[in-house]
């Protein structure tokens, strides 16, 4: 309420994969476009604001956003050509394929829910969230975007990630009052 906006919970019983939100919220999101955050990720940067607004214009299709990183092989990663068209996706590749991270914000428009009750399990007996993003890139409908070099991408999935994250968050805060 203090921040204007109305939230509502479901709860996930089971770890089925990520676009099994889809399912467990199809209630919640009734017709409407969907966004997908993952609770431990982190962004901060100035366009921040304007590239979110953005991407929920999104009419059709599915959206990614896009990070720079070292340690492209710890995420899902997309091949990307001159034109921002994805030409291919993988998860967490053994070979190098691209060091841009897809990070886990996630545009898609209504149909997403009827996508993610199609999709089979994995070897780890979960559905795959990039499983769900080549069903829209088979169909020529996945845009991407970068999060620019000014931004940043941190996730807090690790005691030390969490701390890092922390301490960014701080430092910023210290020296210059903002939230
Ligand atoms: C998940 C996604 C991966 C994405 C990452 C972002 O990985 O499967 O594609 O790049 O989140 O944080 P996980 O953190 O569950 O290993």
């Amino acid at each position: 309420k203090n921040l204007g906006i109305k939230i509502t919970y479901a709860e996930q019983e089971k770890p089925k994969g990520l676009p099994d939100a889809f399912i467990v919220g199809e209630k919640i999101i009734g017709k409407h476009n969907v966004a997908l955050i993952l609770g431990d990720n982190f962004f901060y940067g100035q366009n921040l604001t304007k590239q979110l607004l953005n991407s929920v214009k999104l009419k059709k299709g599915a959206k990614i956003i896009l990070h720079k990183v070292n340690k492209p092989e710890l995420y899902g990663v997309a091949k990307i050509d001159k034109r921002k068209r994805v030409i291919n996706i993988k998860e967490k590749p053994k070979k190098f394929l691209s060091d841009l991270a897809i990070t886990g914000l996630y545009f898609f428009d209504k149909n997403v829910v009827n996508y993610a009750k199609k999709l089979k399990p994995s070897k780890r007996n979960e559905v795959e969230i990039v499983d769900l993003l080549n069903i829209y890139k088979k169909k020529n409908k996945l845009s991407a975007e970068y999060l620019g070099r000014g931004g940043a991408w941190l996730d807090t999935g690790s005691i030390d990630d969490y701390y890092n994250t922390s301490s960014f968050v701080s430092t910023l805060e210290n020296r210059q009052g903002f939230k």
